[in-house]
């Protein structure tokens, strides 16, 4: 089953650059810009990597972020991420940044885009991973602070294929960014959306109204058949981070996890390693937990595999070909 997994072509479709920021990475930038650090050690560091639920993450996560000032720090964030991924044999990625997370601190955004896109380029050209960049906007802020970034945002949109919605869910519904995700889909963005990760199944129902493309964890749609039936219905991809979720207490063991009541629903589900510097493990790891977790069979695994690609933002061609690369990968 490990073979299979590496050796089979995937797609990663929900990972957000700040959560692949490593502790050893984060020690040696926070050093170079001078940037104080509430811990000591890597290992200290390391040891506050423990989460009740997504807020005790959340916190954890803007404070790391802080260490990051100038454009070549995120280029070697990004940098380090696409090395990541060519270890895994994932071939695409489509990739969260929170311009919030770092504008709201002062570093201005074409800081943060031109170090992103510069690191993306730069695996394309060392490992031949395809890419796409996806602007998130971070829904305990307001709306109006979403029109903002959008506004600073116009001047790069050619460069970013959609817009996702993250940050802590409960009390921060789809719909209170109706007006901002009408106007992106109006400037032709694709739309993606964190929903039932802690939030309910109506939050995911609101994402469905808003017009969203791919539903980013969507967990707690299974509680509703109904919903379960119209997101099939709509061909939508859901993508699960399995090893996110049982770091975040999301579920309590991989034996729950949902991509399995997935997949026997006929939903087209993806696994994705969302934030792994802080949930240990890139997408490997999140494939053999999840398999290991619910005793996966091998023709599960080449699904999620092709799921992953069919659930791409890829043109459909190209979608076939990647497709055709996994099977090819299967045979060994
Ligand atoms: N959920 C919500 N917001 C996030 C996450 C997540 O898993 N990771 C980074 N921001
Ligand atoms: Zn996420």
């Amino acid at each position: 089953m490990k073979d299979l997994i590496a050796r089979l072509p995937k797609a990663e479709l929900h990972l957000h650059i700040e959560g692949s920021f490593e502790p050893g990475l984060l020690f040696e930038i926070a050093r170079r810009n001078r940037v104080a650090l509430p811990y000591d050690t890597i290992e200290e560091l390391r040891n506050a990597y423990k989460f009740l639920n997504l807020q005790e993450f959340l916190d954890i996560y803007y404070q790391g972020m802080k260490a990051l000032l100038e454009e070549e720090d995120y280029f070697d964030l990004t940098r380090a991420y696409l090395d990541r991924c060519a270890a895994d044999n994932v071939t695409h990625v489509e990739i969260f940044f929170d311009p919030q997370g770092h504008t709201g601190r002062g570093v201005p955004f074409e800081v943060v885009v031109k170090g992103i896109l510069a690191g993306l380029e730069d695996g394309e050209r060392r490992h031949g991973i395809t890419w796409r960049l996806i602007m998130s906007f971070l829904r305990h802020l307001s709306e109006e602070d979403g029109f903002a970034t959008l506004k600073e945002a116009e001047p790069w949109l050619d460069r970013f294929t959609g817009v996702g919605l993250d940050s802590s869910e409960s009390g921060n519904p789809p719909m209170k960014f109706a007006r901002l995700f009408a106007r992106c889909r109006a400037m032709g963005l694709l739309l993606c959306c964190h929903a039932g990760e802690e939030g309910p199944p109506d939050y995911v129902r609101e994402a469905l109204e808003i017009g969203i493309d791919r539903i980013d964890h969507g967990n707690r749609a299974l509680e509703d058949p109904e919903l379960v039936r119209e997101i099939v219905r709509r061909g939508l991809t859901l993508t699960v981070c399995p090893l996110s979720n049982t770091a975040l207490g999301v579920i309590e063991r991989m034996a729950e996890s949902p991509v399995g009541r997935m997949l026997e629903a006929g939903l087209s589900v993806t696994v994705n390693s969302d934030d792994p510097a802080y949930f240990g493990g890139y997408m490997n790891a999140n494939f053999e937990a999840v398999a290991a977790g619910l005793g996966l069979s091998e023709g599960d695994i080449v699904q999620l595999a092709r799921n992953s690609f069919t659930g791409s933002f890829l043109p459909e061609a190209e979608k076939a070909r990647r497709c055709a690369a996994v099977e090819a990968a299967r045979m060994g």
